[in-house]
């Protein structure tokens, strides 16, 4: 079965040769893009959807989400909105609420929210566990979540939970010794909160390293809250991704620049706690890989919508339309590791979004529209 998209106004593959086509056509076949060329040369194909002139994407990869909770935090936002002071302390909140859900619960809060993105355009979603921190609880919240995406990721090191305050030490131990044994079968990657009121470097090392011994590749949450070594400790373990990077020094700037690391900058999350926007700038222009996500959860960043990050990323943190699209779509793949998808050239999946709209551009220009007609993916 092959289908052709043709009279494709204005197409982006994110070939590194040819980034964009203006009037092509893309023959879809497999689930993989078989064709890409002048829409004029289009072979004949099984069936056809007739683009009416208009963009056409890759599908969106949000590289970062925490899909599997309970309950509702949007008391913070209001009390955040006139004056106070976003904290890890709120993750607490919900890990109290997420033990206490059904399974059931919590795939149905999860597929919802998955609904969301991709009616947005999102075909491919990370999803992380981090709010159950027992045992059981992240093993829960990891087998839905692999039901739900093959990107997987074992946060029991988002915070320390209330029952091991006096004994953080111990939670190190049990997340890098049973709860790990318990998660890894289900996980693909390994993340651990490193800032101020959760996890600190020496802490991250230990449980990275872990994660990594037992098969997992490495990611990390840095430089958040404040500025720290997480940046660098990131490159220095070889993670494939660093996210937030709100705070950044000269030296973290420059280990990015000069390794495989990305950095996955999340502007959902300065938008909805009031802090300064990383200097996306200063990562791009020194050569960096930038990827764009939305860090979709209920404490610092409640959106779905890559469309929104784009259009925060373009008006408050400088980035060109067009390296905002590349972002959240070649960007995520990179943070991810993943060849198959972000972009359109042949043999990669054909997850791809017809836009209501001539251009990308106009997710910027024409922010808080819907401009998804279709979405396409395997
Ligand atoms: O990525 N920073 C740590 N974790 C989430 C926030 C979680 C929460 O506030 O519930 C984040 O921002
Ligand atoms: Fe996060």
């Amino acid at each position: 079965m092959s289908t052709l998209i043709s009279n494709i106004g204005l197409l982006v593959t994110n070939e590194p040769e040819r980034l964009e086509r203006q009037d092509a056509a893309l023959v879809i076949e497999n689930d993989l893009v078989a064709w890409v060329g002048d829409s004029s040369k289009a072979p004949a194909t099984d069936s056809q959807i007739d683009a009416q002139g208009s963009c056409v994407i890759p599908g969106f990869v949000d590289s970062h989400s925490h899909l599997i909770f309970a309950g509702d935090r949007s008391d913070e936002f209001e009390a955040r909105m006139i004056g106070q002071k976003y904290e890890a302390g709120g993750i607490r909140r919900t890990v109290r609420l997420t033990r206490e859900a059904s399974d059931e619960a919590l795939r149905r809060n999860a597929e919802r929210l998955i609904g969301e993105a991709r009616a947005q355009g999102t075909t491919t979603i990370e999803i992380k566990s981090g709010y159950g921190l027992t045992v059981k609880d992240e093993a829960r919240a990891l087998k839905i979540a692999a039901s739900l995406t093959p990107e997987t990721t074992y946060l029991g090191a988002h915070v320390v939970p209330t029952e091991f305050a006096d004994d953080p030490a111990g939670y190190v131990e049990l997340v890098t010794g049973e709860m790990l044994e318990a998660c890894a079968p289900h996980a693909k990657w390994i993340d651990v909160f490193c800032d101020r009121g959760a996890f600190d470097e020496d802490q991250a090392r230990a449980i990275l390293t872990a994660g990594k011994t037992r098969g997992l590749g490495a990611r990390l949450h840095g430089a958040q809250l404040a500025p720290s070594g997480a940046v660098q400790l990131a490159v220095e373990l070889g993670a494939a991704s660093v996210d937030h990077c709100t705070f950044l020094t000269d030296a973290d700037v420059d280990a990015l620049a000069n390794s495989n690391t990305v950095a996955t900058l999340l502007p959902g999350v300065e938008f909805s706690t009031r802090q300064p926007y990383p200097d996306a700038r200063r990562l791009i222009d020194a050569g960096a890989t930038v990827a764009l996500a939305c860090d979709c959860n209920p404490g610092s960043s409640f959106t779905s919508s890559m469309p929104f990050c784009i259009a925060v990323a373009v008006r408050d943190m400088h980035f060109s339309p067009f390296e905002a699209l590349w972002a959240a779509t070649a960007g995520g793949a990179r943070a991810l590791q993943r060849e198959d998808i972000g972009g359109l050239s042949v043999g990669q999946r054909a997850d791809l979004v017809i836009l209501n709209a001539p251009s990308y551009v106009h997710f910027a220009y024409r922010p808080g529209v819907s401009l998804v007609r279709q979405v396409i993916s395997a």
